[in-house]
């Protein structure tokens, strides 16, 4: 090849990255400055009448949110990437504050300072450390720094696996107590993520010998099947919960919400076992 051609062949390459790049930070904005914005609306909607400061900052939050999910549909996957990375490293500072912001809300539910009002500190703790999820993507995306893959399936599953055990957990306490069937299917999920999340901390302190390539595969493949069952569950309780055909305090939103996060985990499952093997998966 000539001089010429290499440097079209490295053009090329550097368009691929750049768009990429842009790809990727919308798709991960897009995502979650959504799921940001609803935090904020569960987060407003817990609190009692009277702490106005906090439902105040609760919906500053909101729309803060909402205009950079509206901006980021400005923005089209041949934006510029300079752009881009100025509006991720505005985006970061906005996720850093919310983070910051539930790190307060859990400060003073611990502490008794909120007595009566209605989010868990489980899930206020949940809300953070998505928050925190998101902030820390942002920053990488930025910094173009990209996990080794064995790395990056073990982390994400860690991450997203006790999630998935928490919300097991908010649907079961947030239901109805009367709703002895669902409640009961609710903690069995909750058990199955639970010891989703022990086995998956057991092969990452089995690091790196156990970044085997059988391995990583058996234990995406397991994982997916626990996903799967579990996003199907929260459509159902979703539909449910829409056709007011059962007893609970879970917003409807939050049941989509949950939902929604089911089915992004499914998605990074399936991305990871087609870099992992070269084939695709669906479901
Ligand atoms: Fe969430
Ligand atoms: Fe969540």
């Amino acid at each position: 090849m000539n001089a010429t051609g290499n440097e079209d062949s490295q053009n090329i390459d550097e368009r691929i990255t750049n768009e990429m790049f842009v790809v990727r930070s919308l798709d991960e904005i897009r995502f979650w400055s959504r799921i940001m914005k609803e935090h904020s609306l569960f987060l407003r909607l817990g609190f009692r009448a009277e702490d106005t400061q906090l439902i105040e900052e609760a919906n500053q939050f909101y729309y803060l949110f909402e205009q950079i999910e509206q901006k980021s549909f400005s923005f089209t996957n041949q934006a510029d990437p300079g752009q881009i990375r100025l509006f991720n490293s505005e985006v970061q500072q906005a996720a850093t504050s919310i983070f910051l912001f539930k790190r307060k809300v859990l400060q003073l539910i611990l502490t008794c300072r909120l007595p009566g009002a209605n989010n868990f500190p489980l899930l206020v703790d949940h809300i953070s450390r998505e928050a925190n999820y998101f902030r820390k993507r942002l920053i990488e995306l930025n910094e173009g720094k990209l996990k080794p893959l064995a790395d990056a399936i073990i982390k994400e599953n860690v991450f997203f696996l006790r999630i998935m055990a928490d919300h097991a957990k908010f649907i079961g306490h947030l239901l109805d107590p009367s709703e002895r069937k669902l409640i009961d299917i609710a903690r069995n999920f909750s058990n199955d993520f639970d010891e989703l999340v022990f086995q998956a901390r057991d092969l990452e302190s089995m690091k790196p010998q156990s970044q085997t390539g059988p391995l990583l595969d058996q234990f995406l493949d397991q994982n997916r099947v626990s996903v799967a069952s579990l996003r199907d569950f929260k459509k159902t309780a979703r539909d449910l919960i829409e056709e007011c055909k059962i007893k609970s305090i879970i917003h409807p939103l939050l049941a989509d919400h949950v939902f929604r996060e089911a089915e992004r985990f499914l998605a990074i499952i399936d991305m990871f076992e087609a870099h992992l093997t070269g084939k695709k998966h669906s479901g």
